[in-house]
């Protein structure tokens, strides 16, 4: 068999060629393309309310399960079902309308001891088991306590090499401020999730192998434009993977003795105004008494490279500023605007030595924006680089360490703790 080499004939394959080649370079580079999982998949842990005594495990599965379960202990068991001395069940849900019609496992650990080491397997005798993993509960009464933040993360390798230093610091636990994987809830773009996903459960591990419990808040990018109430409808990935975190979008975790925080959604799928806000103050008064509050947020009141003036923001100082105010709120962690940006303390809108520090803004894996020339007048600092934040509570003062896609800390800043609210 002999091929033709005419030049019309090189020229329709070398074409062909070229089309194929982009083909493959645009599936690749597509949030569609779908990595395929066999067995257990995509374990993660999210932080329950009580921290200290309880976790909560996620995995998914493509097999038709109807059921959940982990084994575990307080010692390394191998993986052998049987030799674990403990077992928690749960009924796995699905994310109504996508196609793979995969099963969301959460299971709840309850009655832990605080401050130990859990060793635990995931899954069923169909899919078969996860491998052995860990993670540590935290001391009820820790003075000391470690964790990072930061949130439009975004697949990729930016993230990845954010998220292996973020790792690598050994954080107790991560608050990320929303915008995970850029879905904008919509069920064709599962496979950001599952490359979100991937980079997650391959980096946040700290070097002695304890997995990272999740502190997830809502940002625009996890909700589409659909007009319906239910927010399943709005959110669907984030509800599946997150919405079990508490009743409503918005919800508080006390941490360690010292430490609580605020989660608050700005006004992606709840209001600001209304329940959202009276919420915010009832629980500022609740937990007036406990020296560190944080709050974490996607929509920043004091944003570093979008307009001072944007609606949101102007919303979020009108609102929750003052209430940050009178409850003297530690440090808030702000996103959405992928930059860095840490501002002056400030209060009642000034610069004020009593004030509230805000930190973000929001740049763990995305590209990142300009800053203006010029400094804003609420702004100690501000930079176009990708980051995340490390947070050390100690008993007198609070450690803030911004770190680089290098793993390098480019600015820190130490304040000392207050003391209670002016109410
Ligand atoms: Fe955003």
């Amino acid at each position: 068999m002999s091929y033709s080499k005419s030049p019309r004939a090189k020229l329709l394959l070398t074409m062909l060629l070229f089309v194929t080649a982009l083909g493959v370079v645009l599936f690749l580079q597509s949030g569609d393309h779908r990595p395929v999982y066999a067995g257990i998949f995509h374990v993660y842990l999210t932080l329950t309310e009580d921290p200290a005594q309880s976790m909560m495990i996620n995995y998914q599965t493509l097999t038709p399960v109807n059921e959940s379960n982990v084994y575990y202990d307080v010692t390394s068991r191998g993986g052998k079902t049987e030799d674990y001395a403990f077992h928690a069940t749960a009924a796995p849900i699905m994310i109504a309308g996508l196609q793979d019609e995969r099963r969301i496992h959460r299971v709840r650990l309850d009655n832990l001891q605080p401050d130990h080491v859990y060793y635990f397997i995931a899954g069923d005798a169909v899919t078969g088991f996860s491998n052995e993993m860990k993670f540590r509960t935290i001391a009820t009464d820790s003075e000391q306590i470690r964790f990072v933040t930061g949130g439009d993360i975004n697949i990729g390798t930016l993230p990845a090499d954010l998220l292996r230093h973020a790792g690598e610091q050994a954080p107790m636990f991560a608050v990320i401020g929303g915008d995970f994987a850029y879905a904008n809830g919509n069920l064709k773009n599962v496979g950001r999730w599952d490359k979100w996903f991937d980079n997650w459960t391959q980096h946040m591990v700290t070097p002695d192998g304890l997995m990272i419990p999740i502190v997830a808040a809502i940002g625009n990018h996890e909700t589409n434009k659909e007009q319906s109430e239910d927010l399943h409808v709005r959110a669907p990935f984030y509800m599946a993977f997150f919405g079990h975190q508490a009743e409503t979008i918005y919800f508080s975790r006390r941490i360690g003795k010292d430490i609580v925080m605020f989660l608050l959604d700005t006004g992606h799928l709840i209001p600001y105004e209304g329940a959202q806000t009276e919420w915010l103050r009832q629980e500022l008064e609740r937990y007036h008494d406990v020296p560190v509050k944080f709050a974490c947020y996607h929509i920043p009141l004091y944003p570093a490279h979008r307009d001072f003036m944007g609606a949101s923001s102007v919303k979020g100082r009108e609102l929750w500023g003052p209430l940050f105010d009178q409850y003297r709120l530690t440090a808030a962690f702000e996103n959405h605007d992928h930059v860095y940006k840490r501002s002056h303390l400030l209060r009642n809108n000034q610069i004020d030595p009593e004030g509230v520090l805000y930190l973000g803004d929001g740049c763990f894996g995305v590209p990142a924006r300009t800053v203006d020339d010029e400094l804003r007048w609420y702004l100690a600092r501000a930079e176009s680089t990708p980051h995340f934040w490390l947070v050390e509570v100690g008993p007198e003062s609070i450690q803030y360490k911004a770190i680089d896609r290098n793993g390098k800390v480019f600015d820190e800043v130490t304040q000392a703790r207050n003391q209670g609210s002016d109410s």
